[in-house]
């Protein structure tokens, strides 16, 4: 009997990495893809509300795409435009989305979706959390009907926006906290695995040698990464947001340990970190509320990535 597909959302701010990350979630044939909510984040809401449907049109679907915040809960808008160029996808050529802008507004959409899947619906979130942050704050019944969110954000002891922060958190760590407390199963894959399940050049180049549309523009996002993560001495262009949907889709791929996460939104230096007791002989009470995701089979994860993506354009 086939398998039931399993009911998501993605929240997203697209941005490069994003892009390849809904890719993989439109190729996935265990997923049931309900709707994808944008957030402003790598660049202005008008641009990953657009951006979105940009890249399910390539990836040949239609997914209802709704617009969320168009800011933080709190504190100043950050982008990250240096990274992802100021149209969000590098001006990679990229088609004109073929479907309008659904109507409504993200965080009702979730709150909707997850009573009408009855506790199932799981979200995987690659973006500033500030759309999940303002459901939760609307409607306080949503931690019971959200199975689990699968996360990109944080790090447990650097950062790449702040030497404190990482950028999803840092965008909007009143949001972040709200999420971290919200009492919901989450898997967070910060830095320390991203950095991990990294592309090197000649794996980019093996990608796009496939030469479907989809996988030459997934590895044209790629390209530019290698060179930027040399900084962080990463030997390679880390998977950030597509780390996160592979872990939603293959967790096997991954290790991780159970531990207290919390948001630091005051600090003069440190605003935005991902504070852990995953380390730390001192556990803070409460115990722990993620599952911290902190290594990769990074082969594995090289592999399968290509392959899904691969298998999109397969006619
Ligand atoms: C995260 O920040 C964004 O720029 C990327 O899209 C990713 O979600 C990495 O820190
Ligand atoms: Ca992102």
């Amino acid at each position: 009997m086939k398998e039931k597909r399993r009911p998501v959302i993605v929240d997203c701010d697209p941005g490069i990495d994003d892009a390849v990350a809904l890719l993989l979630a439109a190729a996935a044939p265990e997923l049931e893809l309900v709707a994808v909510t944008a957030v402003a984040g790598n660049v202005g809401l008008d641009k990953t509300s657009r951006n979105a449907r940009r890249v399910l049109t390539l990836a040949g679907v239609e997914v209802p795409v709704y617009a969320g915040a168009a800011g933080p809960m709190f504190g100043e808008q950050v982008t990250a435009d240096e990274v992802h160029g100021v149209d969000g996808l590098l001006g990679i050529p990229t088609p004109e989305p073929t479907f309008p802008l659904s109507e409504g507004a993200a965080w009702d959409v979730i709150w909707e979706k997850a009573a009408a899947y009855g506790g199932a619906l799981e979200i995987v979130a690659t973006g500033p959390l500030t759309n999940l942050g303002i459901a939760l704050t609307k409607y306080p019944a949503l931690p019971e009907h959200i199975k689990r969110i699968v996360l990109m954000g944080g790090a447990t002891d650097f950062g790449n926006t702040t030497p404190a922060a990482e950028y999803n958190i840092y965008a909007d760590p009143e949001a972040a906290e709200l999420v971290f407390r919200s009492g919901i199963p989450i898997a967070m894959c910060g830095l320390d695995v991203t950095h991990r399940a990294y592309f090197t050049q000649e794996e980019i180049d093996r990608l796009a040698a496939i030469g479907t549309p989809q996988a030459v523009f997934a590895a044209r996002t790629m390209g530019f990464g290698v060179e930027w993560h040399q900084r962080f001495l990463v030997p390679g262009a880390p998977m950030h947001d597509p780390c996160a949907m592979m872990y939603a889709l293959e967790p096997e791929l991954f290790t991780g340990v159970r531990c207290w996460v919390g948001v630091e939104c005051q600090g003069r230096y440190s605003r935005g970190k991902t504070v852990t007791d995953a380390y730390s002989d001192a556990k803070f009470p409460g115990g722990p509320n993620v599952e911290l995701v902190t290594g990769v089979d990074r082969a594995r994860f090289v592999e399968h990535l290509t392959a899904r993506l691969a298998a999109l354009g397969a006619p």
